[in-house]
C-alpha cells in the first residue's frame, strides 16, 4: 500500500511504478465550481478505497480491486478550471505558472496530446489494478467531463537498471540520475509549492510532455557518438569525465586536442541548472504505441517534470534545450500540458481540491 492520506498527494515523491496512465479531461460546458467539487469528492472517495486494495462504492467489478499493487491516484487542475462559473474573476487564485508553456522552436505539438482541464495520474505495479482504477475513476467523471487524451507510460523493472537502481529509457540511456532525493529538505524545497494561492501550497506544478524518439536514425550512430550527445556513458550512466554514475560531471575538462570532453551542446551540459533555482524533479515514463502512418515506430518518453514554480525552475531549462541540444535531432515534443497537482488530504474528512472548490 502507498498511503493515500498525507500532506502531499502520493505519486510525486513516491517511487515511479511500473505502469502509469495519464488521463486529461475537458470539463463539459455546463460544469461550474460546485460540479467540480462533486467530482473531486467522488474521486477522493474512489482513490481512498482503491489505493487500499478495496473496491470503490458501487464498483461493478469489485474482484478487480485485488491490489493494491502500490496503486497511486494523483489529481491535478488544468489552467481552464479557473475560468469556470464560480471561480472566474476571483482575484488571486491563479499561480503565475498555471498556463500553457510558451512555444518552443522544437515543438511539433498535436492537440490530441496537449492541454486539458483535469489530470488523473494513475500508477501501480499491476496492469489489471491500474486498468480497473482508471475505469472506475473515468466512469465517475462521465457526467462532468470528457476524456481529452490518455497516455500510458511504463518503466523497466529489475534488469534494465544500473546497480544504483536508476532505470533506462528507450534509447538505452540511464535516465534519472540527477534528481532531488525523495524525503529530503532539498526535495521539499524544489518540488512542493510554498507560496502563491492557498489551494496550491503543498502541491506541485506538473508538466507532461510527450517526446517522440526518432530511433531509426539514432540507431545509425555509433556508441561513442551516442555518448557525446548526452555527455554520459551508455553502459554505466557515468559522465564522460568520470567512472561512476554519480560522479559529478566536469564541464571544464578538455581532451588531448584541447576540446571539451563533454561537448558544448551535450544534453547534460545544456540541461544543468544555470542558476541554483533552475532545478526540478523528473519522473520519466516511456511509451511504445505501435507505428505512425509513415511506418516509423511511435515511441518515446513521457517526460514528466514537477516543480514548486514552473516559470522560475522549468521554463528556462526547457528554453535552453530548445535553443541548442544535440539530442534534438532525434527527439520531437508532440504533446504538452501543465497542471497544478493538488496538495494532499491529511485526514479522512478532507477531500482533494477542498481549498479551491468548497
Ligand atoms: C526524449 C527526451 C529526453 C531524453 C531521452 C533525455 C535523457 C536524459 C539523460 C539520459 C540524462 C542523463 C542522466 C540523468 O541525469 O538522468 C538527462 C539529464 C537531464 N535531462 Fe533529459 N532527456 C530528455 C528530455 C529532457 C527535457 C525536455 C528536459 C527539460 C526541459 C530534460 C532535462 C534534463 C535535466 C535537468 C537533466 C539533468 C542535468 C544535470 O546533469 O544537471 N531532459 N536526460
Amino acid at each position: 500500500v502507498v498511503p493515500f492520506e498525507g500532506t502531499h498527494q502520493a505519486g510525486i515523491e513516491t517511487p515511479v511504478p511500473l505502469i502509469t496512465t495519464f488521463v486529461a479531461f475537458d470539463l463539459r460546458p455546463s460544469v461550474d465550481r460546485e460540479a467540480v467539487a462533486r467530482l473531486l469528492r467522488l474521486w477522493t472517495d474512489d482513490a481512498r478505497r482503491l489505493t487500499r486494495g478495496e473496491p470503490a462504492l458501487a464498483d461493478t467489478e469489485p474482484e478487480l480491486a485485488s491490489g493494491p499493487a502500490a496503486l497511486t491516484v494523483t489529481v491535478g487542475i488544468g489552467p481552464g478550471v479557473l475560468d469556470i462559473p464560480g471561480l472566474r474573476g476571483r482575484a488571486g487564485l491563479r499561480p503565475d505558472w498555471l498556463r500553457p508553456l510558451p512555444p518552443f522552436a522544437v515543438d511539433a505539438l498535436e492537440t490530441r496530446w496537449s492541454d486539458g482541464d483535469l489530470l488523473l495520474q494513475v500508477g501501480g505495479d499491476d496492469a489489471m489494478v491500474v486498468a480497473h482504477a482508471l475505469r472506475v475513476l473515468t466512469k465517475d467523471a462521465d457526467a462532468f467531463a470528457t476524456v481529452r487524451w490518455r497516455q500510458r507510460g511504463f518503466q523497466g523493472g529489475g534488469g534494465a537498471r544500473t546497480p544504483a537502481g536508476t532505470p533506462r529509457n528507450l534509447m538505452g540511456q540511464v535516465d534519472g540520475t540527477v534528481n532531488p532525493a525523495p524525503g529530503t529538505v532539498d526535495f521539499a524545497a524544489v518540488v512542493w509549492t510554498h507560496d502563491g494561492p492557498d489551494w496550491v501550497r503543498g502541491g506541485t506544478g506538473l508538466v507532461v510532455r510527450r517526446i517522440r524518439m526518432i530511433l531509426d536514425t539514432w540507431d545509425a550512430l555509433d556508441r561513442a557518438s551516442k555518448e557525446q550527445v548526452i555527455g554520459r556513458r551508455l553502459a554505466t550512466g557515468a559522465p564522460l569525465t568520470g567512472t561512476d554514475e554519480h560522479d559529478p560531471p566536469d564541464l571544464t575538462a578538455t581532451d588531448a586536442r584541447g576540446l571539451p570532453v563533454i561537448p558544448p551542446f551535450a544534453h547534460i551540459r545544456r540541461a544543468a541548472p544555470a542558476r541554483p533555482e533552475q532545478r526540478f524533479l523528473r519522473r520519466p515514463h516511456h511509451y511504445d504505441d505501435g507505428h505512425l502512418a509513415d511506418g516509423t515506430p511511435d515511441l518515446g518518453l513521457l517526460f514528466v517534470a514537477c516543480a514548486a514554480d514552473l516559470n522560475r525552475q522549468f521554463v528556462p531549462v526547457q528554453r535552453r534545450l530548445a535553443e541548442q541540444d544535440l539530442l534534438n535531432t532525434w527527439t520531437t515534443p508532440v504533446g504538452s500540458a501543465v497542471f497544478a497537482m493538488l496538495p494532499g488530504v491529511p485526514t479522512p474528512d478532507r477531500w482533494l481540491g477542498q481549498e479551491l472548490l468548497a
